[in-house]
């Protein structure tokens, strides 16, 4: 039974494998989930869509511990900070840089520390290796919504990140804290620089759909998760 976090470009593939729609109770509120004999899938960022920082990352994530989720794929647009990692390519991260500057946690009210050193789920990336371009990198988070600077894009790159988005951090650390082991899968859409724009951006996540799509259907039939 695998957990799937992403765009609403998944929807009707997903829906061509059975999928139902149902509705999640959370105490965090409700989520409209898809979910299939062994797949459930949450739309990000909803139905009207909402910007990155208002997602409601805390009512996602408990929707899959409801369900009785342990495995997450998170599909995830970045940007590239690397002349090798190029737009249209495929990276599944395994390290972490968080600068929402928010606290993500389901503990507000004694001391709990997870421990995040391996932020990310090496049994899910050693299942999908083969079918993307990279395996590896490490993928930093800002706030958005704007994309990034010049000096915060040099920034990122001095500190060792290889591709920026502004989604993971939450989902990473909160998955975490519900003991979902939770993978990213990034869709590079652009190299950050100044010729970025958002509708370039929509752009490549639509050209890389289908191939988006076919991965994680061969996720699910894959069985052993
Ligand atoms: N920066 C941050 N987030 C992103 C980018 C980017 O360049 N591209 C897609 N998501």
């Amino acid at each position: 039974m695998i957990g799937i976090i992403g765009g609403s470009g998944l929807y009707s593939g997903l829906k061509e494998l059975g999928g139902e729609e149902r509705k999640v109770r959370t105490k965090f509120g409700d989520v409209p989930v898809l979910a299939g004999e062994n797949f459930v899938f949450i739309s990000r960022h909803g139905n009207p869509p909402v910007p990155p920082h208002m997602v409601k990352y805390h009512a996602n994530i408990d929707a899959f511990r409801a369900m009785r989720i342990k495995y997450v794929v998170a599909i995830s647009s970045v940007g590239s900070l690397r002349n090798d990692i190029a737009p249209g390519s495929i990276v599944l991260p395994d390290d972490l840089l968080d600068f929402t500057g928010r606290v993500w946690t389901y503990h507000n009210d004694e001391p709990v520390h997870a421990n995040l050193y391996e932020p990310f789920c090496p049994e899910l990336r050693e299942k999908l290796e083969k079918m993307v371009d990279r395996s590896g990198g490490t993928y930093a988070t800002t706030k958005g919504p704007q994309f990034e600077t010049r000096a915060e894009a040099n920034m990122l790159r001095t500190l060792g990140a290889d591709v920026v988005g502004m989604t993971v951090a939450p989902e990473a650390r909160l998955a975490r804290e519900l003991d979902i082991c939770y993978q990213p899968i990034c869709l590079v859409v652009n190299y950050v620089d100044g010729n970025t724009t958002h509708e370039n951006t929509v752009s490549m996540v639509k050209k890389m759909e289908s191939r988006i799509s076919e991965i994680v259907r061969e996720l699910i039939k894959s069985d052993g998760i």
